[in-house]
């Protein structure tokens, strides 16, 4: 028999049901750590770019499972605001100067794909070597921006998630696993 999931109750009004278990991400990342070290054995001038807040907890455990030398700079984007819908709208803050390095692009969700279409468009204008995307969740049934993602953790459902540096109007980021904001 199955397990009921976790809950998790935050608020008088908040729950979060577990989706992924901190166990599960560690095992995951781990192997992202692993295949990115193999296919960057060759370079040493590889940059990995946080993109910031909701990939920072991500960002922090799989540079320590990435075994080949690199910088880690940081970026920030945001659209969502407070809400939980996007508000279509991107906000791109930081500068790096990504000229001729091959850049691993870490962002926390691709949902419509908007984000990471104008982050690597961006940097694409740039001419780094070569642009690689990392994300640890995706939800193909809110893409409406094509997207190559590279490096994939986990396919997750068209819910709000929350958990491992992801937010809801800045909360939730501190849990160590994902869950469904209810
Ligand atoms: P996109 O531009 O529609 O692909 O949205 C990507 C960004 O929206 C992600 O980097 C997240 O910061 C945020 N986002 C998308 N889905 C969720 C979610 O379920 N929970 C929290 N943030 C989300
Ligand atoms: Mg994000």
């Amino acid at each position: 028999m199955k397990n009921r999931p976790r809950q998790f109750p935050m608020t008088s009004k908040e729950t979060v049901v577990e989706l992924i278990s901190a166990e599960k991400i560690q095992q995951r990342v781990g192997k992202l750590g692993k295949l990115i070290s193999s296919d960057f054995a060759s370079t040493e001038r590889l940059i990995v770019i946080c993109v910031l807040k909701g990939a920072f907890m991500f960002t922090a455990d799989l540079v320590r499972s990435i075994e080949v030398p690199c910088h880690i700079e940081f970026i920030q984007a945001s659209s969502y605001g407070n809400g939980i819908q996007s508000s279509g709208k991107v906000c791109i803050t930081g500068t790096i100067d990504v000229t001729g390095h091959d850049i691993l692009v870490v962002e926390d969700i691709i949902d419509t794909g908007l984000t990471i279409s104008r982050i690597s468009h961006e940097f694409l204008n740039c001419n780094p070597a070569s642009l690689k995307i990392c994300t640890l969740l995706e939800k193909p049934a809110a893409r409406k921006h094509p997207v190559t993602i590279d490096y994939l953790g986990f396919t997750v459902p068209n819910r709000f998630i929350v958990g491992y540096g992801i937010d809801y109007a800045g909360k939730y980021r501190q849990l160590p696993f994902l869950g469904i904001l209810e």
